[in-house]
């Protein structure tokens, strides 16, 4: 048997955000609006949850993805969304929580504890209140003597006393599961033939049945999003909760106010997140890994002690042990091997870099395979697009690729092959050998020299700058002779 379901009330037209979006899709931390809601609800320990839809139904029910949702068409009123609403809720529920899908930020133990409220006072309805420093167009409280709710008063009908009072409704109730079934339908019509739940205040206390209140104990928590500006504000007290949460799991936050985390961002233990940062979506980042300051990773994985410096990451998966940046791109489709260095200006799109590869200056890798061990020099580049299709590179363990060298797709480099500065080169290469050139050509190398043999047919004088220089700036040792 269920003890608790929850119906969130989405069905509003949220006319002040000014959107052609629903109000409750719109993102606070990566994540719509009412993701954050049904998240609290679930935390809570509610798992029927059923969203009451209307404006922009379709794309809401899209978002929900096959979990339950009712449409209330016309909307009437509060009320009457919520006898919608109850449809879908099994009759053997008890108790039933209803909150807006507007007001994300209420944490789970707040709805945990107005659902004890209404268990432990056997009421019939038990609100959440809170005390706000401007109550107009609010709901205000009105206490009897024992501090139950003896109305709800809303704002347009209130006199200048109650207008006065800064408690405010909320909009989050847990009800008496039969109480609410048999008394949602008899709610008055109001003079624009609405049907307000706060109506239920009355026939409550008539019936003898107590109404108790619980005031959230901060306020802000409590605030549902009505405009763009609320929108921002939440973001804010969203984004300082979500930074406390890892700065006490042990993830060293240099700077809350400038580091931007989502809600669904995994971070490990030990990890350093520097000024100016930006994680976003299903982001993981390993222990000891320092990022920024600078850095914005989006839907990535980030390897144990990796470091990350002024760089974006996009959809990309970077191993242990790793550096990347300063301004680096990784477009989707990355796999970085561990130990990897990503030097300055490199960019790399789809893309597999294998163990202990560096890529530095300004160089770019797309749709490339790399193996161990490789260097990708200066400058150089895959020239992957032909103007209608994209094509693979291949880059065997162990192959240098010279600076500016261009790899016209496909291609294979072979394992341990070289190529000579700005050589271009359109032909597979095989394993240890070295062209240089444009169109790149085989040379033979001697031991131990640096000048190939026959450089000068096979450079045939269409070659200015590709007689064997094989600019190696991680060392320059003669290249092997073909192994
Ligand atoms: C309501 C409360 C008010 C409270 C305020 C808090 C009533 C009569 N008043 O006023 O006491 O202080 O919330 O924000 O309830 N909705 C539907 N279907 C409808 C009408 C509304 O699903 O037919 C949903 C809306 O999408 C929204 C929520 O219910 O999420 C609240 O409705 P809204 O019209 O914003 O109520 P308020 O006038 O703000
Ligand atoms: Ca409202």
């Amino acid at each position: 048997m269920l003890a608790t379901a929850a119906i969130i009330l989405a069905a509003g037209q949220g006319t002040r955000m000014r959107s052609r979006l629903p109000k409750v899709l719109h993102p606070l931390a990566g994540r719509p609006i009412l993701g954050h809601v049904l998240d609290a609800v679930g935390r809570a320990g509610i798992e029927h949850r059923v969203v009451v839809v209307g404006h922009g139904a379709e794309e809401i029910e899209a978002f929900l993805a096959g979990a339950p949702s009712v449409r209330q068409e016309p909307q009437l009123g509060t009320a009457d969304a919520v006898r919608v609403g109850l449809d879908r809720v099994p009759t053997s529920v008890r108790q039933v929580l209803v909150t807006v899908g507007d007001a994300p930020l209420i944490p789970a133990e707040l709805f945990e504890a107005l659902v004890r409220e209404q268990a432990d006072g056997e009421a019939a309805i038990a609100l959440l209140t809170a005390d706000v420093a401007d109550p107009t167009g609010y709901g205000r409280i009105v206490r009897d003597e024992r501090g139950d709710a003896r109305a709800i008063v809303e704002d347009v009908d209130a006199d200048l006393e109650t207008r006065g009072i800064a408690e405010i409704n909320v909009g989050t109730y847990c009800f008496d599961a039969a109480w609410l079934r048999a008394n949602v339908g008899d709610v008055p019509s109001s003079p624009k033939g609405e049907f307000y739940l706060t109506d239920l205040v009355a026939p409550a206390i008539a019936a003898g049945r107590r109404v108790r209140v619980l005031r959230a104990p901060d306020a802000e928590l409590a605030m549902g999003i009505n405009d763009r500006v609320q929108l921002a504000i939440a973001e804010r007290l969203m984004r300082r909760a979500i930074a406390e949460r890892h700065m006490r799991a042990g993830v060293t936050i240099t700077d809350p106010l400038t580091t931007y985390i989502d809600a669904g961002v995994e971070i490990g233990q030990d990890a350093r997140i520097e000024p100016w940062t930006v994680l976003k979506g299903g982001t993981v980042i390993g222990q000891d890994a320092v990022i920024g300051p600078n850095a914005q990773v989006l839907d990535s994985r980030i390897g144990p002690r990796s470091v990350v410096w002024a760089s974006i990451i996009e959809e990309s998966e970077v191993a242990e042990d790793v550096e990347i940046g300063p301004y680096s791109h990784l477009r989707p489709g990355c796999r970085i091997g561990p130990r990897c260095r990503i030097g300055n200006f490199a960019e790399l799109k789809k893309s597999q870099v294998g163990a202990g590869t560096q890529q530095h200056h300004f160089s770019y890798l797309g749709d490339a395979e790399v193996g161990e061990d490789v260097n990708v020099g200066a400058g150089a580049v895959t020239a992957n697009f032909d103007g209608v299709n994209k094509h693979t590179t291949v880059i065997g363990s162990g192959a240098f690729i010279g600076v500016d060298t261009t790899l016209r797709a496909p291609l294979t480099i072979g394992p341990g092959a070289r190529t000579g500065a700005g050589a271009v080169v359109t032909r597979d290469v095989p394993a240890g050998k070295t062209v240089v050139g444009m169109p790149a050509r085989n040379i033979e190398l001697r031991r131990g020299r640096r000048t190939p043999v026959g450089a000068a047919e096979s450079a045939q004088g269409a070659d200015p700058g590709g007689t064997g220089n094989l600019n190696s700036h991680t060392g320059g040792g003669a290249p092997s002779p073909d192994a």
